[in-house]
């Protein structure tokens, strides 16, 4: 079968391969005929110094081909989206069913490809930020795939949004997906909030420290720019109080296939829109990472397999 594979080398991160062999299933795993997927910054990290055998994919849409052979889960020619390991960028995969939701008719593979990691992570900093009712909240790198699920879903629990957003035209969507205010750096944004979620690096980590209010949660869930943050704790400028919360979407105890159709019901409700920045054919891959590496996807990117239009 066809599958992308990682090169290493910058500019053109992948390439296809004619010749993979097809998954090979655990009986508590079903194999999809993938249809579409989604591809994550984080995702582009890794590729930068591939694993060895280490395929990508983590993200994708389509239909079951085989049910696993413990007797749970989709049959054979349900629509599914699934959140696997690896190796999701391909004809077929194979993914364990703790990691699959089954999809209404109404929710399209486009969307749901887009869902995944994003979605998740942006499910689970809610939790931990908690109840946001009235509460200001900060979020950084918000033009993201996790911002445009983040703002959506905490202004549906009636948290003041700021998102911040390196241009305007980048933050357009966030106004109408809920985000209270639209900012370009974080010391323009009016102070203090309840919750800041930060996920861009370098000096935006310090910046929003300060930005919290004592007593105010800070949660880091990323290093989009690649750039480490220096902490300075005689930074007088940082309210004393402030938690810091390291955060990894996957923690103990989550489950993806519960979370996954949580957010399947959330898009299928009218609740939760995807917004696909970048739709293509997978043949353009290389493109597409490259674009969302420099910043021009707003919200998901999402290739097809080699879809008839
Ligand atoms: N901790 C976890 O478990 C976890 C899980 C998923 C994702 N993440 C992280 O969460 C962040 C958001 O993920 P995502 O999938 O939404 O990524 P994304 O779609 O690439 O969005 C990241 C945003 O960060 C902003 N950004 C600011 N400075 C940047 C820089 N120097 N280089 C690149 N982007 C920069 C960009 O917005 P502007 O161009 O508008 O500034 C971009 O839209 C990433 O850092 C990702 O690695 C962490």
């Amino acid at each position: 079968m066809r599958a992308l594979i990682p090169t290493g080398h910058p500019g053109k991160l992948v390439a296809m391969d004619q010749d993979v062999d097809e998954p090979n299933p655990t009986p508590d795993q079903v194999v999809i005929e993938v249809e579409a997927f989604s591809i994550n910054r984080g995702e582009t990290f890794l590729l930068q110094t591939p694993t060895p055998g280490w395929r990508p994919g983590k993200d994708i849409a389509g239909h079951v081909i085989r049910a696993a052979t413990n007797g749970r889960g989709p049959a054979v020619g349900e629509r599914v989206v699934a959140h696997g390991d690896h190796s999701g960028w391909a004809e077929r995969a194979a993914v364990s069913l703790d990691s699959v939701a089954i999809l209404p008719d109404a929710v399209p593979l486009d969307a749901a490809a887009a869902l995944p990691l994003a979605g998740l992570t942006a499910l689970r900093l809610l939790r931990v930020a908690g109840p946001l009712s009235s509460r200001r909240v900060l979020l950084t790198g918000a033009s993201g795939g996790v911002g445009h699920y983040l703002v959506e879903l905490a202004a549906h629990q009636g948290a003041l949004v700021t998102a911040m957003t390196s241009t305007p035209e980048r933050g357009e969507r966030l106004h109408q997906l809920g985000a209270a205010d639209i900012v370009h750096d974080i010391a323009s944004a009016s102070t203090p909030f309840d919750v800041v979620m930060e996920s861009t690096g370098g000096d935006a980590l310090m910046a929003a420290l300060r930005a919290a209010r004592a007593g105010g949660l800070v949660i880091w869930f990323g290093q989009a720019s690649g750039i480490a943050p220096v902490l300075d704790f005689f930074d007088w400028d940082i309210p004393f109080g402030v938690t810091m919360h390291r955060f990894g979407y996957q923690p103990p105890g989550s489950s993806d296939a519960a979370d996954l159709a949580t957010l399947v019901r959330l898009v299928e409700r009218g609740n939760l829109h995807p917004e696909i920045g970048l739709l293509q054919d997978w043949a353009q891959a290389p493109q597409a990472l490259e674009a969302l590496i420099h910043r021009q996807v707003r919200g998901n990117a999402v290739l097809t397999i080699d879809r008839v239009t």
